[in-house]
């Protein structure tokens, strides 16, 4: 089976969440599964600067606004299809952001290209390889289906469409339309066009062959008001096709037993010594006898940290210390700076570290994912992996993943965690409680523990998901 995996950014070349995991991690997950996957991604300086070797395998003159040619290689075990544009992409940091912290002006062209190019690949092929499917991630791909309309030769190319997060559409003014080479017929409430704009995502929604998401969960949320983001309507008619895989993790990045970044271990016996190493890194004191509970996260309204904020006294009354590894919007890391400066149990970095990502995964007791909504959420999953126990909002990818320690669960020896609902400062309160009072009996813990690190969380089962719905689709 032939896929050409098409998305703004993939691991370990590009990151700024769990999308670049999601794409960097398929090509090896689907591999055993006899898919072959080629990614194509945009040739921004840490792509192109990584590509050794490259091989020149098509050109595009008018490139929205340039010119471009298509570059083959393999870097990381990934087969790289990549856009040089130099006009679109040859621009440092942040994938999306300028200097200033604001997307880029000409975005909506940017990705435009990203899809483009990928409709060719499936008009024409490269190097004699043709996908039968493009798997398209987020807005950014979202105009493959409308390309693929109007190129001859790629009418047998199916698609899939992958929601990482509704949250972000695409959305840009219906004056760029023909900059944008899209169809004026197509500027309709069945077509792309949105509240009276254009959005990149909704023509991936209406017009990908199947509609996937990061977890059942949010398969179901998305059909609603509350998280359909105004695409619930959309949603809901496109039920038959849309379905919910979760994502796994990279278990030879994510690893206790072997991540050189920890002092490695394979029971949660050998947590202490993480935990030590991460308070002394942290200046924490050693003396407080609550969980250590740490976040690693995007500081945005989704990840609900604010409300960390209003619930904390209930972990620090019970001993309990708090360690925050994040960044984002400048309010939020402003208001845990200042946290940490007043209060001696928290301790919080400002910016990207995955090392420290690691330390505070395996040092940690507990990892705290509060998000008002979660298509999936890996670091829950990096948490049961590491014996770190994870209390999470009861929302998508995050009430998929983890099983409360109610009474019910701690006698059946199941539980893997602590949920609470709704997601507000009071209900997350109740939960840092529970967690507290579950910390103080080490029989109760050590079963969480275990049980976390029982739970599979790499990609077998979600790989045979994704291998089954290319094999139904290209059947069809
Ligand atoms: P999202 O994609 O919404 O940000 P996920 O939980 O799916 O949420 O993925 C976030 C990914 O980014 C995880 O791999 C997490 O470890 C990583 N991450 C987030 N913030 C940081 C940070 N400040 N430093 C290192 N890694 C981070
Ligand atoms: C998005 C979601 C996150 C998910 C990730 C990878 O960034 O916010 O929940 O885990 O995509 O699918």
């Amino acid at each position: 089976m032939r896929v050409l995996s098409v998305a703004s950014e993939c691991a370990p070349l590009v990151k700024t969440g769990g999308l670049a995991d999601v794409v960097g991690a398929l090509p090896a997950a689907l591999a055993p599964e006899g898919v072959g996957m080629r990614v194509l991604l945009p040739g921004y300086p840490a792509v192109t600067g990584a590509l050794a070797e490259a091989r020149q395998v098509a050109v595009e003159d008018d490139l929205f606004g340039g010119a471009g040619r298509l570059l083959a290689g393999r870097v990381a075990g990934l087969d790289l299809l990549v856009i040089d544009a130099p006009h679109l992409f040859a621009r440092p940091g942040n994938p999306y952001l300028g200097a200033d912290g604001h997307d880029w002006p000409d975005n909506p062209e940017r990705f435009a290209a990203l899809c483009w190019m990928a409709a060719r690949i499936g008009a024409e092929g490269v190097e004699g390889w043709r996908p039968q499917i493009i798997h398209a991630h987020d807005w950014q791909a979202g105009f493959v289906t409308e390309y693929l309309r109007r190129m001859p030769g790629a009418q047998d190319v199916r698609t899939v469409l992958t929601i990482h997060n509704i949250a972000f559409t695409g959305a840009t003014d219906p004056g760029r339309l023909h900059g944008l080479r899209l169809d004026p017929s197509r500027f309709h409430s069945e077509g792309y066009e949105f509240w009276g704009g254009i959005s990149a995502l909704k023509a991936g929604l209406v017009g990908a062959d199947r509609l996937t998401t990061v977890s059942p969960r949010y398969a179901e949320e998305l059909m609603t008001p509350e998280f359909g983001m105004g695409l619930d309507g959309v949603m809901r008619a496109r039920r038959e096709v849309l379905s919910g895989i979760l994502n796994g993790i990279d278990e030879t990045v994510w690893n206790p037993a072997g991540d050189a970044a920890i002092r490695p271990y394979r029971t949660a016996r050998g947590k202490p010594a993480n935990k030590a190493a991460l308070r002394a890194e942290l200046d924490l004191s050693e003396d407080a006898d609550g969980p250590l509970c740490v976040i690693v996260s995007r500081m945005t309204h989704q990840k609900g940290l604010d409300l960390v904020l209003e619930a904390l006294p209930a972990l620090l009354e019970a001993g309990g210390q708090l360690a925050v590894l994040g960044s984002g919007e400048p309010g939020l890391e402003r208001a845990f700076l200042d946290l940490a400066a007043q209060v001696p149990g928290v301790a919080v970095r400002i910016g990207y570290d995955e090392g420290l990502s690691h330390r505070m995964i395996a040092g940690g007791d507990a990892i705290l994912v509060p998000s008002r909504f979660e298509p999936c959420g890996l670091t829950q999953l990096y948490g049961l992996r590491y014996g770190t126990v994870p209390l999470v909002a009861l929302t998508g990818g995050l009430a998929d993943t983890v099983i409360d320690a109610s009474p019910a669960a701690l006698a059946r020896q199941v539980a893997t965690g602590v949920q609470f609902s709704p997601v507000t400062a009071g209900a997350l309160r109740n939960a840092l409680t529970r967690l507290c009072a579950l910390y103080r009996q080490p029989k109760a813990w050590s079963r969480l523990q275990a049980n976390a690190m029982a739970q599979p969380v790499g990609w077998d089962q979600s790989a045979r998901a994704y291998a089954a719905l290319y094999a139904d689709l290209t059947a069809a």
